[in-house]
């Protein structure tokens, strides 16, 4: 099965509930939100008090901290109904730890990789976490161009998924349109972001449904 996430930063932000809505109809599976800091990245974008109200559309809301020290984050956006919290591994020094505390708090963990970390750091935590995230562009903004060697890092975390016997969701994040969906989904994601392509698309449900139809 594979699932589509709309990222929430390619919203209406003065329509967003509207926004929301649409893309819950047009078939989206979770509510991509895009926590960022202006440190780990340059933007700030939104945090614990938007994410509840997002969370009451139903859909689960899936946080990708792209923050500093995202440990001190993990339990209010957890207590503001998230259903996934991911942390860069980047951002982290004790991974293991924060894991851990992800799942304590009661949500599903996922480790996001920066295009130009290697999977590698994945190997000793296999299974600690839920959700690998791979970054197919550098975080920070939304509408780049995904970068092509981020396809075979999608292929390797698969593979020591495979390996390890484990079944964690492997998602992908920036730069997901038409083209580069079915090349993602072939590499081994399921669960994939998509920003301005599909805000930007004249029909989402045929969006969505263009992209579920790769698995
Ligand atoms: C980028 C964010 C993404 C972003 C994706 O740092 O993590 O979730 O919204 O946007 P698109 O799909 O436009 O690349
Ligand atoms: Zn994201």
């Amino acid at each position: 099965m594979i699932r589509v996430a709309p990222s929430l930063l390619a919203a209406d932000y003065l329509r967003i509930g509207e926004d929301i809505r649409r893309m819950k109809e047009a078939g989206a599976d979770w509510l991509h939100f895009d926590v960022m800091d202006g440190s780990f990245v340059p933007n700030i974008s939104f945090g614990q008090d938007m994410a509840r109200r997002a969370a009451e559309c139903g859909l689960p809301v899936d946080v990708h901290l792209m923050t500093v020290n995202p440990e001190k984050h993990i339990d209010s956006f957890a207590a503001a109904g998230a259903k996934v919290i991911t942390v860069h591994a980047e951002a982290v020094t004790h991974l293991h730890r924060v894991l851990q505390q992800i799942r304590a708090a009661g949500c599903l963990a996922g480790v996001a990789l920066n295009p130009a970390t290697s999977p590698e750091c994945l190997r000793y935590v296999l299974g600690d976490f839920d959700l690998a995230l791979v970054m197919t562009v550098n975080p920070g903004f939304g509408g780049q161009k995904l970068i092509p060697a981020c396809i075979d890092k999608v292929g390797e975390v698969r593979g020591m998924l495979n390996r390890a016997g484990l079944e964690a969701i492997v998602e992908v994040d920036g730069g997901v349109n038409l083209e580069t969906a079915p090349k993602l989904v072939a590499a081994g994601a399921d669960t994939l972001v998509a920003g301005s392509a599909l805000y930007g698309a004249a029909d989402a449900k045929a969006f969505i449904d263009t992209v579920k139809r790769q698995g």
